[in-house]
C-alpha cells in the first residue's frame, strides 16, 4: 500500500461574485515510501490547492486522500493521522516568527511530540540543525538575522526533528538564488538517504525535478496531463503542454 494515496481529488473554490472556479478535477496519484514526487506546473495550475489538502489546510469538494493507513477526508479520522508529516514553504523569512530566536522556532516542531523532557527536545534541535548544517549557535539569531538559505535550512530542521514519513515541499527553492538552490537539493537528497522519507516536491521547475525525484506528475488547470517517471517525462514528453515545459526550460538553458 503506498504511503499516500491520493483518488479522483475535486476542488471547487467559491470566488467573491458567487462564481465558481474548478481549481482541481479529478487528481489521482500516489506516494510510495521513501519515494520522491515530483508536482510540475505552472502559476495557478493548483499544486500549493493539492498539498494544502494534504496537509489538512484546505478541504477537497470531493475525493480522498489516504496516508499512513487513514482516509484523512473522513470527518472522524484519527486527529493524529497527520503527526508523521511535515511542510516546507517557498519564504523561509515567513517561516519563523521574528518575534522568535530561531532555537526556539525550530524546537516547536516537536509540538506534536508528548512526553520529552525539555534536556531532549533540546537535543532532538541540535541533532535536527547539525544534519541540515547550521551551527548550534544560530539558535540565538532571529530570522532577519540570517540568510534566506540558512532561514531554509532551519526550516528544514524543524520540520525533521519529528523524523517524518512525508515531506510536502512547496516551491521550496524558488525564493533562493540557483547556488543556494543547489546546496538545499544536496541537503535534501542526503536527508532521504539518511532518513527514507518521503517527498511531494513542487516545482515550476521541471529540470529541478528531473534531477531531484524519481516520479512525477505534470499539471494543466487542475489536471493531470501527463505523469510517469522523471527522465521520461524530461526526454520523452508525450503530452503538448510538457513540451513546452520541457522547451522552455531547455531555452533558459542555453540563453
Ligand atoms: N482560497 C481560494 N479561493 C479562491 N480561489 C483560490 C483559492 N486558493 C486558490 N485559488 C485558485 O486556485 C488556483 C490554483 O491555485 P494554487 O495556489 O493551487 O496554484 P499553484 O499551482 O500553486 O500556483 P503558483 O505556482 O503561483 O504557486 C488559482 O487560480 C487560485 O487563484
Ligand atoms: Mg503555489
Amino acid at each position: 500500500m503506498p504511503l499516500l494515496q491520493v483518488e479522483n481529488l475535486n476542488k471547487t473554490f467559491i470566488e467573491k461574485n458567487d462564481r465558481l472556479f474548478r481549481a482541481l478535477n479529478d487528481v489521482s496519484f500516489s506516494v510510495e515510501e521513501g519515494e520522491c514526487v515530483g508536482i510540475i506546473g505552472e502559476s495557478g495550475s493548483g499544486k500549493t490547492t493539492i498539498v494544502n489538502i494534504v496537509a489538512g489546510f484546505v478541504t477537497p469538494t470531493s475525493g480522498t486522500v489516504r496516508y499512513d493507513g487513514y482516509d484523512l477526508t473522513l470527518p472522524r479520522c484519527n486527529k493524529n493521522a497527520r503527526d508523521t508529516m511535515q511542510m516546507v514553504f517557498q519564504n523561509p523569512m515567513n517561516s519563523f516568527s521574528p518575534r522568535m530566536k530561531l532555537g526556539k522556532g525550530i524546537r516547536e516542531g516537536l509540538c506534536y511530540l508528548s512526553g520529552m523532557t525539555r534536556d531532549e527536545q533540546e537535543k532532538r534541535v541540535d541533532e535536527a540543525m547539525e544534519m541540515v548544517g547550521l551551527p548550534l549557535s544560530y539558535k540565538n539569531k532571529f530570522v532577519f538575522e540570517v540568510s534566506g538559505g540558512e532561514a531554509q535550512r532551519a526550516a528544514i530542521a524543524r520540520a525533521i526533528l519529528i523524523r517524518p514519513r512525508l515531506l510536502l515541499c512547496d516551491e521550496i527553492t524558488s525564493a533562493l538564488d540557483a547556488e543556494v538552490q543547489d546546496q538545499l537539493i544536496e541537503l535534501l537528497t542526503k536527508l532521504r538517504n539518511e532518513m527514507n522519507m518521503a517527498l511531494l516536491f513542487i516545482s515550476h521547475d521541471i529540470k529541478l525535478v528531473r534531477d531531484f525525484c524519481d516520479r512525477a506528475f505534470v499539471l494543466q488547470d487542475g489536471e493531470i496531463v501527463e505523469q510517469g517517471e522523471v527522465g521520461k517525462l524530461y526526454e520523452h514528453p508525450e503530452n503538448e503542454y510538457t513540451k513546452r515545459l520541457v522547451n522552455a526550460a531547455i531555452l533558459n538553458l542555453t540563453e
